[in-house]
């Protein structure tokens, strides 16, 4: 298959690509999260194609993408006062929520569950593709299942040309880690996946909020999480990678210690100097939360263009865009995890 490739959001390019999901097609979508696979959610048959495309597992469920609230009430079933509040404050933007399924959605869609995820993305091409479409759209992110999340039309190219229909490409991601799952349908609402939007956000709307245990730990064997998506291992580079968790200078000094010629480090702008023999991917100045979360994604990706054979990482600490980006890398790390004590 040949996957063209839109550049420009002109009238044309637009009309072609929302003909392509209307039609059952397969296209790479830009959010400000990360870059999704995006099909025609009520269509089972090109859901069916998105899970050969990046070969996911059937029963992880997809999240379901619309152009604004108006439409919740058409494929959630009941939808709480809670939910409308959430997407007032944070919509457009890297919240999903998890609701009830109208049995409009196939289960195929939403892997055999009574649940939906939905999501407005705030970028602008993709609001406007599912507008002209029609439908909502089904998106994981556009990744080979179990690799790092696309941040740029080019990583999904890597993993995706020649299996998907398009790729529509909207720049880099501004946000850089995926969405923030809460779930909805319990008491008190449940935290599933870190993202976007920070826990502090929603708890400030919400009040309590749980916070599910495979956020931070990892599974025992044959524990289910609740978000079939958030297995042990997952974004994973090549080489493995040991997450290295403290103060900063701390953690530098353990690593440097520990390095040879063909480690790679991920680590904090201010750090880069102290491993002149190795690859190194920095993540920005230590207190740019948001910068890290930009970066990691690509710095995961860039060591599988290299001969490294081992990766370690500085990991930031856990407020604000800090619980997704090191839940993000100690997922990489299958949470092998050292603490370093000052
Ligand atoms: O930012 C994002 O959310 C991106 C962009 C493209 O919108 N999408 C994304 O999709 O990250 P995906 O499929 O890679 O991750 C969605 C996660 C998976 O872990 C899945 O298991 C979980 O959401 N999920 C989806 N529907 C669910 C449901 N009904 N109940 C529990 N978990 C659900
Ligand atoms: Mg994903």
């Amino acid at each position: 298959m040949n996957t063209v490739f839109f550049k420009e959001a002109s009238e044309e390019n637009l009309n072609k690509a929302a003909a392509i999901l209307r039609e059952g097609g397969l296209v790479g979508i830009p959010t400000e999260t990360v870059y999704g696979l995006g099909a025609n959610a009520l269509d089972e048959n090109a859901v069916a194609h998105i899970f050969e495309a990046k070969g996911r597992p059937q029963d992880n469920p997809l999240i379901i993408h619309m152009p604004d609230a108006g439409w919740l009430d058409r494929y959630c079933g009941d939808v709480p006062e809670t939910a409308r509040r959430l997407a007032e404050r944070f919509w457009p933007g890297p919240l999903t929520m998890i609701l009830p399924r109208d049995p409009i959605v196939p289960l195929r869609t939403t892997g055999g569950l009574e649940t939906v995820g939905v999501r407005c993305p705030r970028h602008p091409v993709t609001l406007e593709l599912i507008r002209r479409a029609g439908v909502p759209i089904a998106a994981p992110s556009g990744n080979t299942s179990g690799r790092p999340s696309p941040t740029t039309a080019g990583h999904m190219l890597e993993d995706m040309q020649g299996k998907i229909d398009a790729i529509f490409d909207g720049g880099a991601c501004s946000v850089g880690v995926e969405s923030t799952i809460i779930d909805l349908t319990v008491t008190p609402p449940r935290l599933l996946r870190p993202g976007g939007l920070p826990l502090e956000a929603l708890r400030e709307v919400l009040g309590e909020v749980a916070v599910d245990r495979a956020v931070t730990d990892a599974l025992k064997e044959g524990e289910k999480p609740r978000a079939p998506g958030m297995k042990y291992r997952h974004y994973a580079p090549k080489a493995p990678v040991t997450v290295v968790a403290g103060d900063p200078e701390a953690t530098a000094e353990y690593i440097a210690e520990r390095v040879g010629e063909k480690t790679g480090v991920i680590c904090f702008t201010e750090y880069r100097d102290r491993f002149p023999a190795c690859t190194v991917e920095a993540l920005g100045p230590a207190a740019d939360r948001e910068e890290h979360a930009r970066r990691i994604f690509d710095a995961l990706r860039a060591f599988d263009a290299t001969d490294v054979s081992e990766i370690f990482a500085q990991c930031p600490d856990t407020e604000g865009l800090g619980l997704a980006v090191t839940n993000r890398l100690k997922k990489a790390a299958g949470f092998h995890v050292v603490e370093v004590q000052e």
